[in-house]
C-alpha cells in the first residue's frame, strides 16, 4: 500500500483499531518536524517545515536553498489578495512540495501590539481585517495545491521577551474584536487544516491549556475541524493540554506525552482513552488532508529539492515591487530618470545598501535561493536606462548588532567559501575531553551555524565541533575585528594566537532563540596580501554564567556564530559618505534594521535605528537636496530627519527580490502602490501599548483594550509619523461618485456596497488601494474605535485620464462588536459613517455616505 492511500480510508474504523498506545503515538511528533507513522493501519506520517515566507525545510544548518518571499508586513502592504493567493497557491504550495512538506507552519497572524515586539515582522498588520484578510488568502491559496497550512501563533504572542511564561491579560472584546479576528476571518473563508498554539498564557491560562479558547472559541463557536498543534516545545503538562484540546504536541523531542507519562494519566484517570482517541482522530484527519492534497509528497523519497535556484523570480519581484511604500517624495525626485534629470553621479550610502537583509530573523530565516542586495539592484535598474551614469558607495554608518557573517570573507584551503568543520565525540557523555579523531568532516559555508537537531547521531552528548579555514587577503593592511558567539562555549584562534575566549565565562544573550551567548570580539592587524588561518573550537555544553549561577538552563540546541569586519573609525566612515553625496548629483540611503534586531526571541528596546544611522540621514541629506532614503524594517522604526528629507521609501524585508524591487521602484519601471500596514509612530512614547507591553512579574496588560495602531493615534488625536495605510504613487488619483446599496439583513448576515469611481489624474499608469473605514452609531452605550478599516479594493493599471467604479463590500463583521454580556456578536441598530479614500488619514478620507440598521442583530460563530 502507498502511503498515500490513507486519503481512502475510513477514520471511524482506523480510530477503532488503534491500540491506546498507538493513539498515544499520534498525539505527539517524531523528531523536529514529523508526525507518527502506524504502518500497521497503512497510516503515514507527515513533514511539517517553517513558514511562513518561504519553506526552509528541515535543516537550521546548511540548509536546503529556498525562495524567501517579503516579510508579512511587506505582502499584507500589497493590500492585494488575489496576489496573496496566486503566491500561496504558485510560489509556497509548490515550494512545500519541493522540501517535501505535507504542512506549512505559517501564516504568522498575531498582532503588532508594539513595533518593538521582535516577530512583528512576521504577522501581517496591527489591523484585523487586513490581517485576517491575507490570511485568508494565504491559506485558500497555499491549501488549493494541497498544502496544509498551520496558522500561528493562536492566541497573544504579541511579544518575545518571557514567551513561554507571561500571560496576554486582554479584555473578552479585544481577544475577539483584535487578537482572534484575524483566525477568525481565516477559519471563515479558508479553513487552515491546523491552527498552531501560541508559547504564553492568555487571561490565565496557557493556550496550549485553555479550554476556552480551543473548545469554545474555536471548536465550538467557529466550528473549526482543525487540528492543532502546539508551538514547539509549548506544552507544559499532559493532562491539562490533552483535556484543554490540545490535539498534537511537536516537537517529538523531550516530550510530554510519552507512553509511560500518557499510560500512568490514563491510568490515574487524568485523561481518558475516548478524548486520548478525539485527540489522535484529529491528527489523523490533518494527515489525510495531506495524503488527498498532495499525495506525491507521501510517495516521494522525502528528499529536499533545490529546484531552478531562479524559478519564480518574476513573480517574488512583482509581490516584492507591490511591497514597497513611497512614503514621501516631494519636487517628485523619483522616480530617477538620469538622462532628463541630468544626473551624472549618484551616490549610494548606508549600512543595509550592501547588506544581506532580506528577512527578519528566527524560525522564518531561510537560506535563500539567490538574493539581490538593494546596490545590486539599484545599479542594474539604473543601468538599464542609462549605462553612463556613474555609481559611487560607503557605508556611512553600521547598522548591525552582530559582527556580519563571514562566509564570502573565509576559505577553505582549496578556495572554496566558507570552512571545514569536523565533529568530534568526547571520552563519554559526561566529559568535557573530545577525541581527536573526527567523527564527520564536512564543508560548511556558513559561519553562523545552528546546530539544532542536525549533527550526526552518533556523536556523543557533549561533542566539539571544530572549523578551519582561512580568511581571504586583503589588498590593504587593517585592523581587523571578529566576533564570536555561541550557544554552547567557543574559542577563536587567528594563525594560531588566541583572540577570543567566548569558553571560560560567558554572559548570556539573546540569539539563537534566546539560548546564545552575548558576542565577544577582538581585534587583530592584518596586512595586506597575507592569508591568515582560522580555527574555531566549539562545545555544545554552555559555560557558566558569570551573572546568574542559579539560571534556570532549557535544553538548548548548539549553536556558534562567527562575523567579523575591519575596523573603520565611525567619523572617518560618515565622512566619506558625506563626501560622495556632495560630490553627487543624488544620493540614494539605504538604512534600516536586520534579522539580528528584529527575531524571534528578543524584543527591540528602541524603534530609533542603529547606531549613527540618524545622523548619517541627516548630513547627507544636508550635503544633498536630491536625497532619497530607503529604509528596510519589518515593522516600524523612529525617523527623526522626515521633515528634512524630500524622498523616503519603505521597503520592509523583501526577500530574495529585495534589489530588484527596489530598483524598479526608484527608477520609475514599477509605480509603487504599496501601503503601510502598519502605522509609523513619531516616537516609542506614542506607540499604544507603550507602558504596558513588557512582561512584568509574568503579566502583560493589554490596557490599550481596542485601540490598536491606528485606532489609538485617532481616538487620542495623536498624529503618526506616517498613517496606516499611507502610501504614494508617481501619478494621482481622485475619489468621487460614493454611494451605498441599501444594508440587507438575510440569513442572519448583513450586506451593504459601497461604489466608488477612482480616476487617474495624473499623467502615469498606477495602481491604487481604495480603503474604506466604518465608525459605530454615536447612539451606542458603548465606546468604539472612531474609524475602523472593513474593506480595501485595488484598482490596478489605471491608465492616465482612465476611471474605475470600485465595489466594496461589507458584512456583519463590519459594523458588529462583542458583546460580553450575553458573549455573543451584536450589531446595534443605528446609523452608520462610512468613509472612503486613500488611507486612515482622516485627511484622507474624502468621502462619506451612511447607512442605517433598522433592527439590532445578534449571534455566535463566524
Ligand atoms: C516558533 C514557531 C515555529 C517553530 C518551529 C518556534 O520557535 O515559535 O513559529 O514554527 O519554532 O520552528
Amino acid at each position: 500500500m502507498r502511503p498515500s492511500d490513507f486519503a481512502e480510508a475510513d477514520l471511524s474504523e482506523v480510530v477503532e483499531q488503534l491500540t491506546t498506545d498507538e493513539a498515544i503515538l499520534l498525539t505527539a511528533g517524531v523528531g523536529f518536524w514529523h508526525t507518527h507513522a502506524v504502518p500497521r493501519l497503512g497510516i503515514p506520517a507527515i513533514k511539517v517545515s517553517d513558514g511562513p515566507n518561504g519553506i526552509r525545510g528541515n535543516h537550521f544548518f546548511m540548509s536546503t536553498p529556498a525562495k524567501c518571499l517579503p516579510s508579512a508586513t511587506g505582502m499584507a502592504a500589497t493590500f492585494d489578495t488575489e496576489l496573496m493567493e496566486r503566491v500561496g497557491l504558485e510560489l509556497l504550495a509548490e515550494e512545500a512540495k519541493l522540501k517535501a512538506a505535507s504542512v506549512l507552519l505559517g501564516p504568522t497572524c498575531n498582532t503588532q501590539r508594539n513595533p518593538l515586539g521582535g516577530r512583528s515582522f512576521e504577522s501581517f498588520s496591527e489591523d484585523p481585517h487586513l490581517a485576517g484578510m491575507m490570511a485568508a488568502a494565504y491559506c485558500k491559496g497555499l491549501q488549493a495545491g494541497g498544502i496544509g497550512a498551520c496558522i500561528k501563533h493562536f492566541l497573544g504572542n504579541d511579544k518575545e521577551n518571557d514567551r513561554f511564561g507571561y500571560d496576554s491579560i486582554m479584555s473578552e472584546r479585544a481577544l475577539r474584536e483584535i487578537y482572534a479576528m484575524p483566525f477568525m476571518l481565516a477559519e471563515k473563508y479558508a479553513k487552515p487544516w491546523c491552527f498552531m498554539t501560541a508559547y504564553n498564557r492568555v487571561n490565565g491560562t496557557h493556550v496550549s491549556e485553555n479550554k476556552h479558547i480551543l473548545q469554545d472559541v474555536l471548536r465550538k463557536e467557529w466550528g473549526s475541524n482543525a487540528a492543532t498543534m502546539s508551538d514547539w516545545f509549548g506544552i507544559y503538562s499532559i493532562d491539562h493540554s490533552i483535556n484543554a484540546g490540545l490535539d498534537l504536541e511537536m516537537p517529538g523531542t523531550n516530550k510530554w506525552r510519552t507512553l509511560d507519562l500518557m499510560n500512568r494519566s490514563i491510568q490515574s484517570r487524568k485523561i481518558t482513552k475516548r478524548t486520548l482517541k478525539e485527540r489522535a482522530r484529529k491528527v489523523l484527519e490533518l494527515v489525510q488532508k495531506c495524503c488527498k492534497g498532495a499525495p506525491e509528497i507521501l510517495d516521494g523519497d522525502g528528499i529536499e529539492q533545490i529546484g531552478d535556484l531562479q524559478a519564480g523570480r518574476e513573480i517574488m519581484t512583482q509581490l516584492a515591487s507591490q511591497a514597497v511604500v513611497l512614503l514621501k517624495n516631494e519636487g517628485d525626485i523619483l522616480p530617477l530618470k538620469p538622462k532628463e534629470q541630468g544626473l551624472k553621479k549618484i551616490a549610494i550610502v548606508g549600512g543595509n545598501a550592501k547588506a544581506v537583509v532580506l528577512s527578519g530573523g528566527g524560525s522564518a530565516a531561510l537560506k535563500p535561493s539567490f538574493f539581490v542586495t538593494p546596490y545590486d539592484g539599484i545599479v542594474s535598474a539604473l543601468g538599464k536606462i542609462d549605462p553612463d551614469v556613474q555609481v559611487t558607495y560607503s557605508e556611512g554608518a553600521r547598522a548591525y548588532m552582530q559582527m556580519p557573517t563571514l562566509e564570502n570573507e573565509i576559505v577553505t584551503d582549496d578556495g572554496r567559501p566558507g570552512w571545514i568543520g569536523s565533529f568530534h565525540s568526547h571520552e563519554d557523555d559526561n566529559s568535557m575531553r573530545p577525541v581527536d579523531k573526527p567523527l564527520k568532516t564536512m564543508h560548511i559555508d556558513e559561519t553562523r551555524i545552528f546546530l539544532s537537531t542536525d549533527y550526526p547521531k552518533e556523536l556523543t552528548k557533549r561533542f566539539t565541533l571544530r572549523l578551519r579555514g582561512q580568511l581571504k587577503p586583503r589588498d590593504h593592511d587593517c585592523e581587523y575585528e571578529f566576533g564570536l558567539l555561541s550557544a554552547g562555549r567557543a574559542k577563536l584562534w587567528v594563525d594560531g594566537q588566541l583572540v577570543i575566549d567566548n569558553w571560560t565565562k560567558q554572559k548570556r544573550g539573546d540569539a539563537f532563540f534566546n539560548s546564545g551567548s552575548q558576542e565577544e570580539y577582538g581585534i587583530i592587524p592584518l596586512k595586506a596580501g597575507v592569508s591568515y588561518s582560522i580555527f574555531v573550537e566549539f562545545c555544545n555544553v554552555r559555560a557558566p554564567a558569570d551573572s546568574d549561577p542559579d539560571e534556570a538552563l532549557m535544553d538548548s540546541n548548539g549553536g556558534v556564530r562567527l562575523g567579523g569586519a575591519e575596523v573603520q573609525h565611525p567619523d572617518d566612515l560618515m565622512a566619506s559618505a558625506v563626501k560622495l553625496a556632495e560630490e553627487a548629483d543624488a544620493a540614494i540611503v539605504v538604512v534600516g534594521l536586520n534579522a539580528d534586531w528584529e527575531t524571534e526571541g528578543y524584543d527591540r528596546t528602541t524603534l530609533d535605528l542603529p547606531g549613527r544611522t540618524d545622523e548619517l540621514v541627516r548630513k547627507v541629506a544636508a550635503a544633498n537636496k536630491r536625497t532619497i532614503v530607503v529604509t528596510q524594517s519589518g515593522s516600524s522604526i523612529t525617523m527623526p530627519w522626515a521633515q528634512d528629507v524630500p524622498v523616503i521609501v519603505h521597503a520592509w524585508y523583501l526577500g530574495n527580490a529585495t534589489g530588484d524591487a527596489i530598483g524598479e521602484v526608484i527608477t520609475g519601471k514599477v509605480n509603487p502602490s504599496g501601503r503601510l500596514s502598519l502605522s509609523f509612530p513619531k516616537r516609542l512614547e506614542d506607540v499604544p501599548s507603550h507602558g504596558h507591553f513588557h512582561s512584568e512579574h509574568g503579566q502583560v496588560r493589554y490596557a490599550e483594550d481596542l485601540f490598536v495602531g491606528y485606532k489609538w493615534f485617532h481616538h487620542r488625536k495623536i498624529e503618526p509619523q506616517w498613517h496606516f495605510g499611507h502610501g504614494l504613487s508617481y501619478t494621482t488619483f481622485e475619489y468621487s461618485h460614493l454611494t451605498l446599496s441599501e444594508p440587507k439583513v438575510s440569513d442572519g448576515d448583513l450586506n451593504v456596497t459601497a461604489s466608488v469611481k477612482i480616476t487617474n489624474t495624473g499623467s502615469v499608469t498606477g495602481t491604487e488601494v481604495a480603503q474604506l473605514y466604518v465608525s459605530y452609531p454615536t447612539t451606542s452605550e458603548l465606546t468604539h474605535p472612531p474609524l475602523m478599516l472593513k474593506a480595501f479594493a485595488k484598482v490596478k493599471d489605471l491608465a492616465p485620464g482612465n476611471s474605475e467604479v470600485v465595489k466594496l463590500s461589507l458584512d456583519k463583521y463590519a459594523v458588529s462588536y462583542w458583546e460580553d454580556r450575553i458573549s455573543r456578536w451584536v450589531i446595534d441598530d443605528g446609523v452608520y459613517i462610512v468613509r472612503v479614500g486613500r488611507s486612515s488619514a482622516p485627511e484622507a478620507l474624502s468621502l462619506s455616505a451612511e447607512f442605517k440598521v433598522e433592527k439590532r442583530l445578534e449571534w455566535n460563530g463566524v
